[in-house]
């Protein structure tokens, strides 16, 4: 036998390894995913894995990946979570999932498992992958079987077992990082009464430290593609770190929400996307140059339904596909730049072209113009309203 363990080099996955080997009696293979989730995650995580039990460990590069192949399409789609979170977490399941299946089948594993916990989204993310991408594999989730409920428990079973960790019994929070964004949950935090203490947040500053001089950042885009920051060709992930380190710089993407967990309970958490927030205001503040109401609104309704599908983990689906494949087709319009101003926590956008663009200041000017004919406007509203004065007229005999 030999599992597949989406291996993070924290303290549950650490303990999984063991925990595997005892009661599958099996070889464990550890995999961990680089989204850009940063180096000090990454470091020294392949003699940890060996130190924990783990036969092999294999460490796959997913950055330009993840950005291109998940986040790009995903952002075309306009989605957003119950109004503010922008999937951070969620993106980046589909796209590790389908990585730790290649390296099961590389290795030519029979079971693949994960420490996600029985109590949130990410095991049906992952789950749901596996079902769609190895039918034929067990997946194995130590925490919906073991009965260690606290971080006691683990260090005290690797330490009955001299396998070493660097992990503290009092961990406050729970944080998942990625090149978009980084999640916490848990703690102080629980309490949703509770304002966030300074501590919480890693990936921007306050804003109320944040710079007194207010920054611009010009997004170029062809056919929805960020293809420059600053006029500086940049790959897309290279563009999403530079629009994280400025955006970052000026407290930009911090959100503190309460939301509805597929399995049904509510969580508290708080959410940081500094580079994610300026591209996204970005993006929708492009599209609303290039494209007319009718197709806006079905691209809002299309973000809408997409929101859910990224975050049900529901992206090895048809839906999914054919929800893309529209929003690609809008995207085509998607050519242009935009400049976002940057102060305090605030992204705005400020400066707006586009070879596409539907705008016409000749159309829309208060002042005088000789495309409009005013007395146009009286027929179409005639014909508009029809209906309403039809129904009225009868109401009124
Ligand atoms: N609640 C967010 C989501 O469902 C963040 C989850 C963070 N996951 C984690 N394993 N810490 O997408
Ligand atoms: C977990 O329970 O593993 C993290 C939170 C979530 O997946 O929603």
């Amino acid at each position: 036998n030999k599992i597949v363990l989406a291996y993070s080099g924290g303290l549950d996955t650490s303990a999984i390894i063991p925990w595997l080997k005892e009661n599958y009696n099996c070889e464990v293979v550890a995999f961990a995913a680089d989204v850009g989730q940063g180096d000090e995650e990454l470091e020294g995580l392949h003699e940890k894995a060996l130190a924990s039990g783990a036969s092999e460990c294999h460490i796959v590069d997913l950055k330009e990946e993840f950005v291109r192949d998940y986040i790009y399409p995903t952002l075309t789609t306009g989605a957003v979570y119950e109004g503010e979170y922008l999937l951070g977490t969620s993106m980046a399941r589909p796209v590790i999932a389908k990585a730790q299946v290649e390296v099961a089948r590389k290795v030519g594993a029979d079971a693949l498992s994960h420490g996600c916990t029985g109590k949130g989204n990410d095991q049906v993310r992952f789950e749901s992958a596996f079902a769609a991408l190895a039918p034929d594999l067990t997946v194995i989730a130590p925490w919906r079987e073991w009965d260690m409920v606290s971080r006691e428990d683990l260090l005290a079973y690797l330490a009955e077992r001299d396998i070493p960790t660097t992990a503290s019994a009092t961990k406050i929070y729970s944080r998942d990082a990625n090149a978009w964004h980084i999640s916490h949950e848990g703690g102080e935090l629980e309490d949703p009464w509770q304002e966030p203490s300074k501590q919480v947040w890693t990936m921007t500053v306050d804003p109320e430290d944040a710079p007194d001089t207010p920054e611009r950042v010009t997004l170029t885009f062809n056919e929805g593609q960020l293809t420059h920051v600053n006029n500086e060709p940049l790959s897309p992930y290279q563009a999403l770190v530079k629009l994280n380190t400025v955006a970052g710089a000026h407290g930009v993407g911090r959100i503190d929400i309460v939301e509805n967990r597929l399995v049904g309970m509510k969580s508290r958490g708080c959410y940081e996307t500094p580079g994610g927030t300026v591209l996204m205001k970005a993006y929708k503040a492009l599209e609303t140059m290039v494209l007319d109401k009718a197709a806006l609104k079905y691209r809002e309704q299309l973000g809408l339904e997409f929101a859910h599908v990224m975050y049900d983990g529901r992206w090895f689906t048809a839906l999914n596909d054919a929800l893309l494949a529209g929003a690609a087709s809008f995207a085509q319009k998607v050519t242009g730049e935009i400049v976002v101003k940057l102060y305090k926590g605030q992204a705005t956008v400020t400066q707006r072209r586009s070879p596409n663009s539907l705008y016409s200041e000749d159309f829309a000017t208060f002042g005088a113009d000789d495309v409009y004919d005013q007395k146009h406007a009286e027929g179409f509203i005639r014909l508009f309203s029809l209906s309403s004065r039809i129904d009225a007229l009868k109401k009124q005999q």
